[in-house]
């Protein structure tokens, strides 16, 4: 065991799979250093307290539960939560202070998801120092910065949403299509630019932010958002890479047969189909998906978590072509562990919904990548992927079968 520095740092992740995985990661970088740590969460989606037994665990009750909870409506959520979280935060930062006992270490800072907007006002109230976490990457944050610039300038009108303007450059940026802006094809977009709005708000507002990323990837974006800020940052990433650890923050049971499965392929041949924690897709793109794979003519390996798609039967009714091709050569698991997938020798290619945690993992571990954002940053993180990092190519032409089995067989595995 290190040595402990007699400081406690107290995390608050925002409740989402993709949000819990840096901050905890975070905390490990931290405990590692000799900080005691406390990870302040909410009972919905509540981590596993025995995958990190070095760690302090305190729940808030939010009101929330798993099963009441609609996914699909990611920016409804966090304003639910911003509601219902800052007084049981507060009652437990305050607690804290005072406990004798097992929490006695004195806080030295709090860090909080830079989704939740009321806990640098919380902290600054109590006199303890905090500081917020950027869970996406500069660029996209860089893009949230202009995001009212863009909505001026008609981005967000009807006809950004129809589609006909979707593959214009956008002006303002222009790295970025249309279709790459963060919420222009939300059904809320006013709610989504609130939700960014208020993130900028607290963040030029909170004495710090950390970024989970690289100079030598963002180096621009993070010049650009420095200067819009002026607060200090910290660059510290990509945060998985930064400590040694065999534990897990996953919500989900990883299936680790996966792994011995990939030990049984050959190198570099298997691709890796992931959309992450929230995206969902209709029953028929589920089956474009299938068939695509199974016309591919490469091992897969493919997660489809639960509620990924709403019919839970959709494998039932799946084409015998498909089935076939998942005997022979697939191989389908519920939720798998993903940093252990990417970093197998197997494993020559990942296609993914672009989440910011799933970029800088396929990054990190020199996997390259086959892009379909869904919503929030990914199409930011997309465009970066196959236009200015060159690491990744999007999947153009719709998600249709012979498009799906056309782009893994001649972009990614060329023979
Ligand atoms: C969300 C947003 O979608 C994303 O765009 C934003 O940047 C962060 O929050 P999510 O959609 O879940 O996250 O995607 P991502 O950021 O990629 O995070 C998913 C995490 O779950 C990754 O760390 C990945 O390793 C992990 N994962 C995913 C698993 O461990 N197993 C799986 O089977 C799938």
């Amino acid at each position: 065991m290190n040595q402990r520095n007699n400081h406690r740092v107290v995390l608050f992740p925002l409740p989402l799979q993709g949000h819990i995985n840096p901050m905890l990661q975070l905390g490990q970088i931290l405990h590692a250093r000799g900080f005691s740590i406390t990870i302040l969460h909410t009972n919905f989606n509540a981590p596993d307290p025995s995958s990190h037994p070095h760690f302090t665990f305190r729940s808030i009750a939010c009101g929330l539960h798993r099963s009441e909870v609609s996914m699909s409506d990611i920016p409804d959520l966090i304003s639910l939560l911003n509601t219902q979280c800052a007084s049981p935060f507060e009652e437990h930062l305050r607690e804290m202070m005072s406990l004798p006992g097992g929490d006695a270490v004195p806080i030295a800072c709090v860090i909080s998801d830079s989704l939740f907007s009321f806990t640098c006002g919380v902290a600054e109230r109590l006199k303890v120092r905090a500081l917020v976490l950027l869970t996406g990457g500069a660029t996209s944050l860089h893009v949230y910065t202009i995001l009212r610039l863009l909505k001026e300038k008609g981005y967000f009108s009807i006809d950004g949403l129809s589609g006909s303007r979707s593959e214009e450059a956008v002006k303002e940026f222009p790295s970025l299509l249309v279709r790459d802006i963060p919420g222009v094809h939300s059904q809320k977009p006013e709610m989504v630019l609130e939700l960014f709005d208020n993130m900028i708000k607290v963040i030029k507002s909170s004495p710090g932010v950390i970024f989970n990323t690289f100079e030598e990837l963002e180096q621009p974006a993070l010049a650009s958002v420095r200067e819009v800020l002026s607060v200090p940052d910290f660059v510290i990433g990509p945060l998985h890479k930064c400590y040694v650890t065999s534990s897990s923050s996953s919500l989900l049971e990883e299936d680790r047969s996966c792994i011995s499965w990939l030990d049984e392929q050959p190198l570099k041949s298997v691709i890796y189909v992931s959309f992450g924690s929230a995206a969902v897709v209709r029953e028929a793109e589920i089956l474009e998906i299938a068939l695509g794979l199974a016309n591919s003519k490469q091992p897969f390996l493919w997660v489809v978590r639960p509620r990924l798609v709403r019919d839970p039967e959709w494998l039932k009714k799946s084409p015998s072509h498909f089935l076939e091709a998942l005997k022979r050569r697939g191989k389908l698991v519920k939720w798998a562990p993903q940093m252990k997938v990417l970093a197998h020798p197997a494993v020559g290619a990942f296609w993914t919904h672009s989440g910011w945690n799933s970029t800088l993992e396929s990054i990190s571990e020199g996997v390259p990548m086959l892009c379909m954002p869904r919503f929030s940053d990914q199409g930011v993180n997309a465009r970066y992927v196959s236009d200015i990092w060159r690491v990744g190519v999007h999947l153009n032409g719709g998600l249709d079968r012979e498009n799906i089995a056309r782009a893994i067989s001649t972009n990614l595995f060329i023979s």
